[in-house]
This record gives structure tokens, C-alpha cells and sequence, in this order.
């Protein structure tokens, strides 16, 4: 049986988190195959709220394969911390459940010291990142001067990488980013001690996913951010470091592109981004203030408020198109309710013109003006709606005309955050 895959289509916090803790119920193994803790899903299982950073959703399922992907970059400070505070809430109680990928780079201190610094002078133009370390970290992975997983557990060479890490990023962070050098001597230590707490986990997770596709087993493959956040085809550079299309998947998981069969979509049914950057269709005025207070709409990693907007169709457009995405899920519908009429965003306009594509630098953003279509919005709550045909006549045609104009059909539509809140459109396996 093929993979099935899950990638955000906006600028991430779409609610991959809840979507792929039920589809996850269908799964056997569950991968998550680029980025780190930049990512944050917040979770609300029997109204208690778990947000992960690291581990895939599927962790609150017992007995579900969490496997961190090659294509990620692991704090490991960070992924103890999650390990110790889901054990102490009764999840992961075997040790098999959570695989972490031997060829994962490590994200350590100094990537996270040169990510805030670079941040501060940066000033205005700064990106707005997590602060987590992840540019820095693929930085290093691309240099080809990174340390990766299974180095922890290589002594020497281990300890002859970091002294020679530490003392390149120390130039660095004291010459040009004005910044206090690190101890070395620290750092190893506490690497060492990293090194025991992860020895159970960690795995050649690229033979064990194409073993678990070969005995016909479910995998999804775990996508964080999401397309507009790309490397390559987001808002650069106002993006994280990773590639978040659904063509990534392969590569970041180990498995070959021909081994995956659904993509899904995750589209929030108006448009949030966190951090700086474009975003034609943002709300500055009082209706973007009561999306963030309905919606929640707080970033999960990082605490900031998000930016919010009506839906952008051409983004989601894109997205699928660069995916191929098969099936939407849309979330957040419930959060619409009583703000009527609802704009969304069907095309580009810079200068009086039409665009085909989008803009391909920061300056072109900047010249876009939304094309926008009112559709009328309905003044019921859907938290109990679990059918199409229990929404109201006006959100039905609101999901309809999204999907219509996003080029892809609707496999699953959120109405509230618990699992069951859920209406369910279609498979995913
Ligand atoms: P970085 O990934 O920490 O380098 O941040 C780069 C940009 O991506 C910033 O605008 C962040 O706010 C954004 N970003 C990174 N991860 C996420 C996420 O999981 N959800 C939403 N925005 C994110």
C-alpha cells in the first residue's frame, strides 16, 4: 500500500495536528520528514490540550510507529523534554514506538544562539523565525559541516565535530554577531548525556519505513509548515530552511517518489501567517482581531499572535497544484460563524493587470492587490455538525466554492477542535 502524505497548503498552522491525529487512527506508522521544532500542533484529546513539536501526532495513539524522519533537524533537549512529558502523561509506554532517524542533523545551542542574534540585527527586515536554531542548523547540513544523529554515538569523531563546531560558530557569534562564546566542555557533556536518554529510539528508520510499505502497512508521511513557508516555493525569503511540499516527502522520509499515494491537503478556512512576510488578503482591522481571538489564533511553538485574513484561493491553488494534492482538509470552518459576508480572495491583481503566477520577489508582494468574491456567511455554530448536510445552506457553499476554486474535492471538514468534530468526506488510505 502507498504512503499517504500530509502538507500544509498556506502558511502553516493549518491544523495539521488535529488532522493528522485522526487520520493517524488509520495508520501503522506515522513520519514526520523535514523540519523541527519550529513546528507546534496543539492537540485537544478528551479536553486535554498536548502540543508536540517534534513527535508526530500519532503518539496519542498507542501502538502507532513515531518515527523522526531523516529529512528533520532534532533538538535533542527539545525531544527529551517532549519524550519525558508525554511518558508523564501515559503515552509512549514502549520504547518501539518512537523510532528517531540515525541520519537527522542536530540542532545544538549555537545554532540556536546564531538564529536569535542574526534575528536582532536584522531589525525591521527580520524573518520573524521560531528562534529555534532550524536555518542555522540546515545551514550546517548543506555546508556539509553538520552532526547528524548517529554521530552521537561515534566517540571520537563525535567529540572531534563539536570541538571543531564550536570553535568555528564561536568566531562567529563573537566577531560578527556580538555574542558570548559557548563552553565546549559543557556542551559535550550535556551531549553525552543526550546520547544515553535517545540511545532507545534511535534507528536506520529508512529501512524500517520501506519495511513497513513492503508488509503492507499504512504509513503517513507527516508534513510541518507548509507550502508558502518552502524554501523554494514560498514568500522568500520570508520562509523556513526545509522544502514543505509534498514532492519532499520522499526524500525526507526515505522512501521513493513512486510509493506515494494520497496527498492531503491541510487548508484553514480563512489565512493565518505567523511571523514576517507577505500575506495580500491580511485583515489589520478589528474583523483580523476577532479571527485571532476566535480562531485562537496564537502561535503554539512560539506564543505570538498570528496575522490573520480571509481565504486566498491562489495560494491554496498553488499549493495543490505543487503537490498534487488529491483531497482537502478544511479547518476552522466553526470560527466563521456570524462574520458575514466572507470575501475570499480568487486572483492577483499588480498594477492593473491580472497576474498569471506569483510574484517572485518580496517587491512584487508588495504590488499585489486581492481580487476578491463575497460569498454570504451563515450566523449558526457548526461544533455539532458531523455531515454536510447539517451545515448551514451558506457554509456548505462556502466549502464548495473553496474547494471549487483550490482545483481539489474536500476529504474532511473541521467544526471544533475535538476529534469527533470532525466531518468526514472521503479515505485517506
Ligand atoms: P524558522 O522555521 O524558525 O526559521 O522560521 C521561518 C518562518 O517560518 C517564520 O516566519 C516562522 O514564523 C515560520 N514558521 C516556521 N515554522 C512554522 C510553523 O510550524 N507554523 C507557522 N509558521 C512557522
Amino acid at each position: 500500500m502507498p504512503a499517504s502524505v500530509v502538507i500544509g497548503t498556506q502558511w502553516g498552522d493549518e491544523g495539521k495536528g488535529k488532522v493528522v491525529d485522526l487520520l493517524a487512527a488509520d495508520a501503522d506508522v506515522v513520519v514526520r520528514f523535514h523540519g523541527g521544532n519550529n513546528a507546534g500542533h496543539t492537540l485537544v484529546v478528551d479536553g486535554e490540550k498536548t502540543v508536540l513539536n517534534l513527535i508526530p501526532a500519532g503518539v496519542l495513539h498507542p501502538g502507532r510507529i513515531c518515527m523522526l524522519g531523516p529529512g528533520m533537524v532534532i533538538d535533542p533537549e527539545v525531544l527529551v523534554a517532549e519524550i519525558d512529558a508525554l511518558r508523564a502523561r501515559g503515552y509512549l509506554a514502549d520504547d518501539r514506538w518512537l523510532r528517531v532517524s540515525e541520519q537527522a542533523h542536530l540542532i545544538l545551542p549555537y545554532h540556536r544562539a546564531i538564529d536569535h542574534a542574526r534575528e536582532r540585527l536584522r531589525g525591521a527586515g527580520k524573518i520573524g523565525t521560531t528562534g529555534r536554531g532550524i536555518g542555522p542548523a540546515y545551514e550546517d547540513k548543506v555546508a556539509r559541516t553538520g552532526i547528524r544523529v548517529a554521530d552521537l554515538f561515534d566517540d571520537d569523531g563525535f567529540r572531534e565535530a563539536l570541538e571543531r563546531n564550536v570553535r568555528e560558530k564561536n568566531g562567529y557569534l563573537e566577531a560578527l554577531l556580538g555574542e558570548r562564546p559557548l563552553s565546549f566542555a559543557e556542551l559535550y557533556a550535556r551531549c553525552l548525556a543526550y546520547r544515553e536518554r535517545l540511545r532507545p529510539f534511535v534507528a536506520d528508520t529508512v529501512r524500517e519505513v520501506q519495511a513497513a510499505l513492503a508488509a503492507g502497512r499504512r504509513v503517513l508521511l507527516e508534513g510541518a509548515q507548509a507550502t508558502m513557508l518552502d524554501v523554494d516555493h514560498g514568500t522568500y525569503p520570508f520562509v523556513t530552511s526545509s522544502n514543505a511540499v509534498a514532492g519532499a516527502a520522499a526524500a525526507g522520509a526515505g522512501v521513493p517518489p513512486r510509493a506515494l499515494g494520497r496527498i492531503v491537503g491541510i487548508a484553514k478556512a480563512y489565512t493565518t501567517r505567523v511571523g514576517a512576510g507577505p500575506f495580500p488578503t491580511e485583515l489589520t482591522d478589528a474583523l483580523g482581531e476577532r479571527l485571532r481571538a476566535d480562531g485562537e489564533e496564537y502561535g503554539a511553538t512560539t506564543g505570538r499572535p498570528r496575522r490573520c485574513g480571509w481565504f486566498d484561493a491562489v495560494v491554496v491553488r498553488h499549493a495543490v497544484a505543487l503537490s498534487g494534492v488529491d483531497g482537502l482538509a478544511l479547518t476552522k470552518l466553526d470560527v466563521l460563524t456570524g462574520v458575514d459576508p466572507l470575501p475570499v480572495c480568487v486572483a492577483y491583481e499588480a498594477d492593473g493587470r491580472r497576474l498569471a503566477g506569483l510574484p517572485a520577489t518580496t517587491r512584487g508582494w508588495g504590488r499585489v492587490r486581492p481580487v476578491y468574491e463575497t460569498l454570504p456567511g451563515w450566523h449558526e455554530p457548526l461544533g455539532a455538525a458531523r455531515t454536510l448536510a447539517e451545515l448551514p445552506a451558506n457554509a456548505r457553499r462556502y466549502v464548495e466554492r473553496l474547494a471549487d476554486l483550490a482545483g481539489a474535492p474536500l476529504l474532511l471538514l473541521s467544526v471544533g477542535a475535538q476529534r469527533d468534530q470532525t466531518i468526514r468526506l472521503g479515505a485517506v488510505f
